[in-house]
């Protein structure tokens, strides 16, 4: 079965699906994107996805492209004629075409719209998950505006890419001031040998992620104690569990940062119960 593309108003096969050399996206990363869970054919967490959208859009002032009512419709029907059971829906919304030049264009442009679906293998995701990632630490080089949800990764890719030539999966910016932000595509997380379940607060220094955001509702209904605050990575190192979250990894356990074995060297029981609990949480559509 070909794969099939919304661009602009239209479902196409993906192998005919293409913008237009001139999209702002393509000359300047000049977008926003989203990635939402797909499970059982359903939309998970996709309001709040929206809602997010709705913001970095506004950030940038970029025209919305229709209602959320409407993009949330699109993402739905790219999933269905996908046949898309369990893996990611992705959405982008960039300021549209105009001849190449660095300011916003004059003449009102509309915005393109993107979006595409695939499936991912659950057992592969499962078992990734039963062993844990590892993560390295890495400078922090991003521009002060992270909490946008810019298709402008350069850094992200740049910082993925040397995670998987050290052979970890994951890499954890580390800042100024000798704290880590959050993973190239991921919030981070770890436990305290007591219990405290730490990540760091949300402003523009990182995305403020939506698994992160529906991950505080389990912990309180676990009666876990959260701490949004930053930590350095020897705290991470002594830490009894550390993990990452995203729309793609849900809960995924970190056993490895820098070389170094996080608490025994295999996922923790709170990342595995987490891990477990999370769709009771979130929102189905
Ligand atoms: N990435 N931080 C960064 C830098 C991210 O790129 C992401 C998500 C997150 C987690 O956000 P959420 O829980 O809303 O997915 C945090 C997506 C999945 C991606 O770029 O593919």
């Amino acid at each position: 079965m070909s794969r099939i593309a919304y661009v602009n108003g239209r479902y196409l096969p993906a192998r005919e699906a293409c913008v237009n050399v001139e999209d702002r996206g393509y000359q300047f990363a000049d977008g926003v994107y989203e990635v939402c869970e797909v499970r059982n054919g359903r939309l998970i967490d996709a309001p709040r996805h929206l809602a997010r959208l709705e913001r970095s859009l506004r950030e940038l002032r970029i025209t919305q492209p229709m209602t959320l009512t409407a993009l949330q419709f699109v993402m739905q029907e790219t999933v269905r004629r996908n046949r898309v059971d369990q893996g990611l829906v992705y959405l982008q919304v960039t300021r549209g075409v105009a001849r190449r030049d660095h300011p916003f264009p004059l003449q009102p442009i509309a915005p393109s719209v993107v979006v595409t679906s695939r499936n991912v293998n659950p057992a592969k995701a499962q078992e990734n998950a039963s062993k844990g990632i590892a993560v390295i630490t890495t400078p922090e080089n991003r521009w002060p505006r992270v909490d946008i949800k810019s298709v402008s990764l350069l850094p992200n890719v740049l910082a993925k890419q040397a995670a998987r030539e050290a052979g970890a999966y994951e890499a954890w910016y580390v800042d100024g001031q000798g704290k880590v932000t959050e993973g190239s595509s991921s919030n981070a997380w770890i436990i305290t040998r007591d219990g405290r379940v730490i990540t760091r607060h949300t402003d523009n220094f990182i995305l403020s992620g939506i698994t992160r955001a529906v991950l505080k509702h389990v912990l309180e209904a676990l009666q876990l104690r959260l701490e949004e605050r930053a930590f350095t990575p020897t705290e991470a190192y002594e830490a009894a569990e550390a993990f990452v979250t995203s729309a793609g990894q849900l809960v995924m356990p970190v056993v490895k940062i820098d070389g170094r074995e996080i608490g025994d060297g295999k996922p923790g029981s709170v990342a595995k119960r987490l891990r477990e609990e999370f769709h009771r949480f979130a929102h189905i559509s």
